[in-house]
């Protein structure tokens, strides 16, 4: 089974507006709301793909029962702790002449609370996958990845791990099959101007004698950049289509590079249904749908 990892999910509320103007009531033109957050996103592709997973973490109040039954109608399992109190958070994507984000803190985690999700996270084992994303809310320590990770330490998990700065870097000695910095956070994690595939390349390896096993360096429109265990170096591009929305196309590759990997075991062609999931979500309003990553693996050439 494939767990994923969604601390503080949410309910994505976007507005579209001609203009906002602060100080006054304004009026949407249009509205939509997706259920958020980098681990869940992760389970949304693979259900596209017909892979089936399990969405971990926090929910709470009313927000939280349409964040449940959402999956659930998508087909993806959930196996939440329910907070005693607050709601999971609301938040608010306003699309006007420029794009404005108010995103919430999210309902308070106990210890108790945290404890009895380390708790759950034990029955994961041999053969089985986690996928770590995202940041984590400011009520729960900073180590709360490396205590799960700690507990699944020598049980045959496979980690996978989609963070930013020292929440990444801590998780490196678990050896993480796979990790996934943009170029900017590659940047950040080094304290260095990552402009070119040579200094891509020197940090990308840097991360792998510190513990990843497979290290994509995703570039935007430019495409991406696998470094594999194998030793062998693949490279990605994009198809030519106008962007939509770009939001959670690292999570999408991260799914597709998953799932192509379990299908056929070879590194090109995960990074090829990664890059054709990261495309697809980039080129729609929401997350990829399986018929536009299909559409979009014929398009491509590599
Ligand atoms: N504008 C775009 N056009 C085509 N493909 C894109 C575009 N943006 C992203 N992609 C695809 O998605 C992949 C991942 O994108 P990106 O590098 O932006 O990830 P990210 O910054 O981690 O995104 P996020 O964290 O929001 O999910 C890229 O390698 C590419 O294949
Ligand atoms: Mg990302």
């Amino acid at each position: 089974m494939i767990y994923t990892l969604t601390l503080n999910p949410s309910i994505d509320y976007v507005v579209r507006l001609d203009s906002l103007v602060c100080g006054i009531t304004n009026r949407t033109t249009a509205e939509e709301h997706y259920i958020g957050g980098k681990g869940i996103n992760v389970s949304c592709i693979l259900a596209q793909l017909d892979i089936k997973s399990t969405v971990l973490g926090f929910t709470a109040g009313f927000t939280g029962d349409a964040i449940e039954k959402g999956l659930c109608e998508q087909g993806i399992r959930t196996d939440f702790i329910r907070l005693n109190e607050g709601i999971s958070r609301i938040n608010i994507k306003i699309k006007a002449d420029d794009e404005t984000e108010i995103n919430s803190q999210g309902p308070h985690i106990s210890d108790e609370e945290l404890d009895k999700l380390i708790e759950k996270t034990a029955m994961i084992g041999l053969g089985d996958t986690i996928v770590i994303a995202g940041s984590i809310p400011k009520t729960v320590p900073d180590d709360t990845y490396e205590r799960i990770l700690k507990g699944l330490e020598g049980k045959g998990v496979r980690i996978v791990v989609d963070a930013t700065k020292n929440l990444l870097l801590n998780c490196l000695r678990y050896k993480p099959f796979l990790i996934k910095p943009n170029r900017q956070e590659l940047s950040e994690l080094f304290d260095a101007e990552v402009t070119n595939e040579i200094q891509t390349e020197k940090y990308a390896r840097e991360l792998m004698k510190m513990g990843a096993r497979n290290v994509i360096v995703s570039l935007g429109k430019e495409g991406a950049v696998l470094f594999a265990e194998n030793g062998k170096t693949y490279h990605s591009g994009t198809v030519k289509e106008k962007a939509i929305n770009t939001v959670g196309s690292g999570d999408s590759m991260v799914a597709g590079f998953i799932a192509g990997y379990d299908q056929t075991g070879d590194y090109g062609y995960a990074l090829k249904l990664g890059t054709a999931c990261g495309n697809a979500t980039a080129f729609l309003p929401g997350l990829a749908t399986r018929e536009k990553i299909e559409e979009i693996l014929k398009k491509l050439s590599f």
